[in-house]
């Protein structure tokens, strides 16, 4: 999608579609006023007869308006005016991108960029509105058979800004808007892949694909021999049932020199069939997205690496399968961790963190500025926080709360949920150095508990994103997220936001 910024009269520019928004109460938005003066009054007379809706995310097609230019008019319901902010920005420019893709109208004015939200600026307005598009356009395709239906005709989309001062600016929040667009879609790719496609060796591929032509970043990925080389014991014994080997992958992105990484780990289960300690059947399919942690941190990679940011990123994917078999392991099994503590595995379907410790251990080698592992953790979470926000848990104050309004500004939600000796308690082993399960009561906390006990000394936070990073039901599918609240966090590190 090609995007570029606007001065010109709604009214007066020749596009196969504007996009204006109306509000409740009867209030029109900027561009509404600017088409019903120059069509005499045709929008209001279209609200009074009740044909065309201020209702949030309504739309309405008006077709051949006398005295205006543009082919098409899609009218968006903006919702009451006192209410109006980036969310309902975003689920406008959702309604209209469904609408106009029905027709055939290739280039697109898009005039919700006028309207005024408090606390805001023109590059966010910009950013929310491309991000709202390109995750309408999202499509999944790839495994169905026959002829695909056509895509969107949209090709190229004018953003309205009120001044030329603003063009800068918009096209800023246009140009990331774009990379997040893409990360997170990468990301959904890969988590809607089902788990015969998407297999540890193939996250490894993605990973060496992205670097490959890009001088800025390169892909490395260790085999099982290397993980047993470094003492990943318990990575090593998530994979002990499967077939399909192990991967280690790590992304390296150089962007400023001699600077102190920023780390990102995903959890990359291909597939949690919960090992040994078999999950019931319903509903199993969805652990294909127990990657989705992987899809994320590599999703990011890619919207950092197409905005050549300056800063340093280093990914790591410690990818596996976990299924049961007669090699599995067993619920009573003892393994040793990269970091030399021990493990009883009290119950193989908490594998998620016996992966992510040996692979926190190992990212100590890059002496990280900050390190956050993004994870599928728990269904303790989903409980608590549904699917609107993820969990941060960290030690560190100041880098949860950089998480929270990161994700705040990017509308990719999050929440800070506790760490403490209280819940780490809970982890005791009679055997071992610890247990990898917690008992019933604070789950999502006692997983971040046992992460928390391999990163001694590292500026770390830990985001729980099982309720965040799929949608179920009828419409089942990857989210992205967390893709825009981590770009968000990265853009703001290294100073790129206006
Ligand atoms: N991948 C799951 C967590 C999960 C469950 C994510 C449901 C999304 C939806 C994880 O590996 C797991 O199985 N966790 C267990 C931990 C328990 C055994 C302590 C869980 O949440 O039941
Ligand atoms: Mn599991
Ligand atoms: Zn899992």
């Amino acid at each position: 999608m090609e995007y570029f910024t606007t001065t010109s009269k709604p009214s007066r520019r020749a596009v196969d579609c504007a996009i204006v928004g109306i509000y409740g109460r009867g209030k029109l938005g900027v561009a509404a006023k600017d088409i019903d003066s120059a069509s005499k009054g045709e929008i209001r007379r279209l609200i009074k007869s009740g044909d065309i809706s201020s209702q949030l995310g309504r739309c309405a097609m008006l077709t051949d308006i006398t005295g205006v230019k543009a082919k098409r008019v899609a009218v968006v319901g903006l919702g009451k005016s006192g209410d109006f902010g980036t969310k309902q920005l975003r689920k406008a420019n959702a309604a209209a991108t469904r609408a106009i893709s029905q027709t055939k109208a290739k280039l697109v004015l898009n005039c919700l960029t006028l309207e005024a939200i408090a606390k805001t600026n023109s590059y966010y307005l910009a950013r929310h509105s491309v991000e709202a598009i390109g995750d309408t356009l999202y499509k999944f395709t790839k495994m169905k058979s026959g002829r695909k239906k056509a895509g969107s005709a949209i090709r190229k989309i004018g953003l309205s800004i009120a001044k030329r001062a603003d063009a800068a600016n918009t096209m800023l929040g246009a140009e990331h808007g774009v990379a997040i667009v893409a990360g997170a879609s990468l990301a959904r790719d890969l988590g809607n892949l089902p788990a015969n496609v998407c297999t540890p060796n193939y996250l490894a591929r993605t990973a060496k694909k992205l670097a490959a032509g890009n001088g800025k970043l390169t892909t490395s990925v260790l085999g099982e021999a290397e993980m047993k080389r470094l003492g990943m014991g318990s990575l090593l014994s998530v994979t002990a049932g499967t077939v399909e080997p192990a991967k280690l992958i790590v992304m390296k992105y150089k962007g400023a020199g001699r600077d102190k990484p920023i780390v990102l780990v995903g959890k990359g289960v291909t597939f949690d069939a919960g090992g040994i300690s078999l999950k019931p059947g319903p509903g199993m399919d969805e652990m294909k997205y127990d990657m989705c942690g992987a899809a994320s941190v590599i999703g990011t990679m890619a919207a950092v690496a197409k905005l050549k940011l300056p800063i340093n990123l280093n990914v790591v994917v410690p990818a596996v399968e976990n299924l049961p078999s007669g090699t599995a392991t067993k619920p009573g099994d003892i393994v040793k961790s990269m970091s030399g503590q021990t493990i009883e595995v009290l119950n193989t379907d908490a594998e998620g963190r016996l992966i992510l410790c040996d692979a926190l251990t190992y990212s100590r080698r890059f002496k990280p500025a900050a390190i956050v592992d993004v994870a599928t953790l728990t269904g303790a979470c989903v409980v608590a926080l549904g699917a609107h926000r993820s969990a941060v848990m960290s030690h560190n104050d100041k880098l949860r709360e950089e998480l929270v309004q990161a994700g705040n500004r990017a509308g990719d939600l999050a929440w800070p949920m506790p760490l403490g000796d209280e819940y780490a308690q809970q982890l005791k082993s009679n055997f071992a150095d610890m247990a990898n399960v917690g008992g019933p009561g604070g789950g999502a906390v006692t997983a971040a508990c046992f992460l928390g006990k391999y990163t001694d000394g590292l500026t770390w936070a830990h985001m729980d994103i099982a309720g965040t990073a799929w949608t179920s039901g009828t419409k089942k599918g990857a989210s992205g997220r967390p893709v825009p609240l981590l770009s968000e966090m990265l853009l703001a590190r290294c100073g790129a936001l206006p």
